[in-house]
C-alpha cells in the first residue's frame, strides 16, 4: 500500500487498484483530499500492472460532499472539476464503490467515475440547491447523461438524496453490493477487465439527452409554488437546459458561471447562514456538549387537544412510550381517534406501512388519572391556556412525578418561572414550546426558567434532535421569541387597515415577500374566534365585527375573505364595509398605504423587538431568532431569517425608517437601544 498523502492511499489487488480516501469524520472534499484523489488515479494509470481504479471510502461514508468551511474562501489544490476530468480521462476504467452518504461533490465525483456500485443503504444527492446553489463540478451535466433529463431534473432542483435503489434503478448505480463493498467493487472490476467493458465516459453519452423541449416548461410550471421565490432551482433548471442543448464543455462553462453568479448572491448567503444557524442553535455556552442528560423512556402528555395529540406523536413515531391524560373519555377518544388518523393518513400517501400504524398507537397508554404519570420521565403540559389551570396541574404534578421527572409546559406565552413557582421543584421545570402542527413543524423553543436545572436544559434540546426537531433555547417573556414578534406584525397589521389598506393588500405584500400566507389568512385558517366570546365583544375591531356576524374564518366559510366550497379565498366586500364604516366611525381620514410602507410597518417592528430579544438575553443569538423564525413561521429562507435580513438591507436603514414612523405614528416604533448602538458602531447583528 502506498500513501499518497495524509488522507489519500493506494493498494494494489491483483490488476485492480484500490484508492482509499480516510479523512474523517466524512471525507469532505478538502484541498487534501482532492489533490490525493488526482494523484492517486494518475499513479495508477502510469502503472502498467493496472488494469482498473476502485475509488473506496474508509469510515462511515463515501465522500460525503464539499467542505462546506472552505466556501468563499480562496481556492487551494486541485479544483474539483480537474480531479473529476483526470478520473473521466482515465484510460482504466474507474469505479466508485458508495456507502453513507455520496453528497453534491461527493456525488460529482462518482459521476466522473465510469462505473458505480452501492451498499443498499447509500444515499445519493446533489443538494446544493438547498444552500441556494448549483452543483458546480459537473452534477448538472453528468447527471442528466446517466439517469436522463426527468429524473435528473427532479434530483438537482428538489436537492433530497435518493436511495441505492432508486439510483440502482435509474442507472445512476451499476450494480448494488450486498456484503462487504470493498471486496465486492474490486470483484465488480474484474470484471470489466475480463468483459474487456468499455469505458462508456458519460460526458461522451448522449443517448438519454433526447426529450422534447416541454419537459423544462412542464416541469417549471408543476413545482412553480414549491420554487415561488427561490432563484436556484431555475438556475438548476438552466443548467440541466445546458446539458441538453449544448456540447459538454460548453455545458460545464455554463455551470460554472451559474454558480459563481449564485455563490455571492444574497439568497445563498441567506441560506447558508440558515444551515449553519441551525446547527449552531444546539450549542449553549453555560450548558457545554459534557452536560449529562437525564434517560427519558417514558413521555407523559396532559391533554389530548390539538396540540397535545400532535406532540405525543412526536414521541410514538421515534419509538418512545406515551401515556396520554385527559379529562373526559370523550375528549381522550376524540383525541386518540385523531391522532390514528394523522398516521392512517401518511399511510395512506405511502409512507409508512399499516403495522407501523398500529406499532405506533401500541406505544400509547391513555388514561383519566393524572397519577397514572408517575412512572413518566418528562411530562408536557398542554391544557389550556389558562395561568390558573396551569398551576392547578403542576401543583399535583408535583405530587405525583417521580424524584428527577421533567416538568414541560407547552404553553405560547405564560410565565414559566410562575408555572414552576407551583412546585417544590422548579429546578426540573421548563418549556417546551411546540408550534402547529406540533408532528409537522419543526421548531421546538426550549424556555429556560430561572431556575431549570443545566441538565434539564441539555435533556430537553437533545430530545428535541432526536424527535426530528430543530431547537432553540429561548428565555422567559410574554410569547417567548417567535409570538413575541409575531404580536408587533399582528399590530401593525390591524392599525394598516385601519388607516387605508385592505386585509388582501397586507397579505399580498408578505405573501409577496414570501411568506407562506398573510396575517389575516392566517387567521381565518387558525379560527377569528379563537380568545372571542359574544358575551365580552366589544365590537371595536374589524375581527370582533366580523366575529359577531359568524364570520368566524375558514370553518365557517368566510371570515376577513369569503371562502367557495373549495377554501379558496375571495376578498370580502363585507369585510371591506365592516373596514370603510369603523374607520369612519373613529374619524380616520384612510389614506393610499404604498406596498412598501406596509412591508416596512410589519417586518421593521418585529426586527427592533427582535433586537430588544437579544439586549434582554432571551434568545442567545440573532441567528437563534432567524432558526425560530424559518422553521417556526415559514419565513423565507432565502433571506435568512429576520435578523439576517435586516442586516442585508442595512441596519441603518431599518433605524431610519423605524425613526420616520415613530414620529408619524409614536412609540410603537421607538427603536430598541441595541439597534441604535449597532448602527452607531457601523455593526450588524451578524457582529454581535
Ligand atoms: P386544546 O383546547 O385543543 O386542547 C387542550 C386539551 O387539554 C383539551 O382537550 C382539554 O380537555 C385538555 N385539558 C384541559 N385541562 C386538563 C386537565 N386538567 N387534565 C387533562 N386534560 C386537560 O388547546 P391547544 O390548542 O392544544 O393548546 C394547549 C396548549 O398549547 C396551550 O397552552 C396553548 O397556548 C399551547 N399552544 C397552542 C398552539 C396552537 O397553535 N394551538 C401552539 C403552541 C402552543
Amino acid at each position: 500500500m502506498t500513501a499518497i498523502n495524509e488522507v489519500v492511499d493506494l493498494a494494489l489487488e491483483g490488476a485492480v487498484a484500490v484508492i482509499t480516501v480516510n479523512s474523517p469524520p466524512v471525507n469532505a472534499l478538502s484541498a487534501n483530499v482532492r489533490t490525493g484523489i488526482d494523484e492517486a488515479v494518475k499513479a495508477a494509470g502510469a502503472d502498467p500492472a493496472v488494469k482498473a481504479i476502485v475509488l473506496h471510502c474508509a469510515g462511515r461514508t463515501f465522500i460525503a460532499g464539499a467542505d462546506i468551511t472552505e466556501f468563499g474562501k480562496p481556492w487551494k489544490g486541485v479544483p474539483l472539476n480537474d480531479v473529476n476530468a483526470t478520473i473521466e480521462g482515465s484510460a482504466k476504467p474507474v469505479v466508485a464503490a458508495i456507502h453513507g452518504t455520496a453528497l453534491g461533490g461527493g456525488l460529482e465525483v462518482a459521476l466522473s467515475c465510469h462505473y458505480r456500485v452501492a451498499v443498499p443503504s447509500a444515499k445519493l444527492g446533489l443538494p446544493e440547491v438547498k444552500l441556494g446553489l448549483v452543483p458546480g463540478a459537473g452534477g448538472t451535466q453528468r447527471l442528466p447523461r446517466i439517469v436522463g433529463v426527468e429524473k435528473a431534473l427532479e434530483t438537482i432542483a428538489f436537492g433530497d438524496p435518493m436511495s441505492a435503489k432508486v439510483a440502482l434503478d435509474s442507472g445512476l448505480v451499476d450494480q448494488m453490493i450486498e456484503g462487504d463493498l470493498r471486496a465486492g467493487a474490486i470483484a465488480f472490476a474484474n470484471g470489466l477487465i475480463t468483459a474487456k467493458a468499455p469505458l462508456n465516459k458519460v460526458r461522451d453519452r448522449t443517448d438519454k439527452l433526447a426529450v422534447d423541449a416541454s419537459v423544462f416548461a412542464a416541469f417549471r410550471k408543476a413545482n412553480a409554488r414549491k420554487f415561488r421565490g427561490f432563484e436556484a432551482p431555475e438556475a438548476c433548471i438552466q443548467c440541466v437546459e445546458a446539458a441538453v442543448n449544448k456540447p459538454f464543455d460548453e455545458g460545464m462553462k455554463f455551470e460554472r458561471e451559474t454558480i459563481l453568479r449564485l455563490m455571492p448572491g444574497v439568497q445563498s448567503r441567506a441560506q447558508r447562514h440558515v444551515f449553519f444557524a441551525e446547527r449552531q442553535a444546539a450549542k449553549i455556552p453555560d450548558v457545554p456538549e459534557t452536560t449529562p442528560t437525564r434517560t427519558i423512556g417514558r413521555v407523559g402528555i396532559i391533554g389530548a387537544g390539538t396540540m397535545g395529540g400532535g406532540i405525543s406523536m412526536n414521541f410514538a413515531s421515534a419509538g418512545i412510550p406515551v401515556t396520554i391524560v385527559e379529562m373526559k373519555q370523550d375528549a381522550l377518544d376524540r383525541g386518540l381517534g385523531v391522532i390514528r388518523k394523522n398516521y392512517e393518513n401518511t399511510a395512506k400517501r405511502g409512507r409508512l406501512t399499516m403495522a407501523d400504524v398500529e406499532a405506533r398507537m401500541a406505544r400509547y397508554t391513555p388514561s383519566l388519572d393524572l397519577s397514572a404519570l408517575a412512572d413518566c420521565d418528562l411530562i408536557i403540559e398542554a391544557v389550556f391556556e389558562n395561568m390558573e389551570i396551569k398551576k392547578e396541574v403542576f401543583g399535583k404534578l408535583d405530587a405525583i412525578a417521580k424524584p428527577g421527572a421533567i416538568l414541560a409546559s407547552n404553553t405560547s406565552y405564560l410565565d414559566v418561572n410562575e408555572i414552576a413557582a407551583s412546585t417544590k421543584r422548579p429546578q426540573d421545570v421548563i418549556g417546551m414550546h411546540f408550534f402547529s402542527p406540533a408532528n409537522v413543524m419543526r421548531l421546538l423553543e426550549v424556555v429556560r426558567g430561572a431556575k431549570t436545572a443545566p441538565d434539564v436544559i441539555a435533556t430537553a434540546m437533545k430530545l428535541g434532535k432526536q424527535i426530528g426537531k430543530v431547537a432553540v433555547l429561548v428565555g422567559v417573556c410574554h410569547g417567548f421569541v417567535g409570538n413575541r414578534m409575531l404580536a408587533q406584525r399582528q399590530r401593525e397589521a390591524n392599525k394598516l387597515i385601519l388607516e387605508g389598506a385592505m386585509p388582501w393588500d397586507v397579505d399580498r405584500v408578505l405573501y409577496d415577500f414570501g411568506l407562506p400566507m398573510g396575517p389575516f389568512a392566517m387567521s381565518d385558517l387558525a379560527g377569528l374566534d379563537i380568545g372571542w366570546s359574544r358575551e365580552t365583544s366589544k365590537s371595536s375591531t374589524p375581527r370582533e365585527l366580523l366575529c359577531e356576524l359568524d364570520r368566524r374564518g375558514q370553518k365557517t366559510g368566510a371570515g376577513f375573505y369569503d371562502y367557495d366550497e373549495k377554501r379558496n379565498a375571495s376578498p370580502s366586500p363585507v369585510t371591506e364595509k365592516i373596514i370603510l364604516d369603523l374607520a369612519a366611525a373613529k374619524g380616520v381620514n384612510r389614506r393610499q398605504i404604498s406596498d412598501e410602507e406596509i412591508l416596512q410597518r410589519c417586518i421593521y417592528p418585529m426586527i427592533n423587538e427582535g433586537a430588544k430579544i437579544l439586549e434582554e438575553g432571551i434568545a442567545i443569538r440573532a441567528s437563534d431568532i432567524d432558526t425560530v423564525w424559518v422553521n417556526g413561521y415559514g419565513w423565507p429562507v432565502y433571506t435568512g431569517g429576520p435578523m439576517f435580513y435586516a442586516d442585508t438591507i442595512g441596519l441603518g436603514t431599518v433605524l431610519d425608517v423605524m425613526k420616520r414612523f415613530e414620529g408619524q405614528h409614536g412609540a410603537d416604533f421607538k427603536p430598541s437601544a441595541l439597534l441604535e448602538k449597532l448602527v452607531a458602531e457601523g455593526k450588524g447583528f451578524k457582529d454581535l
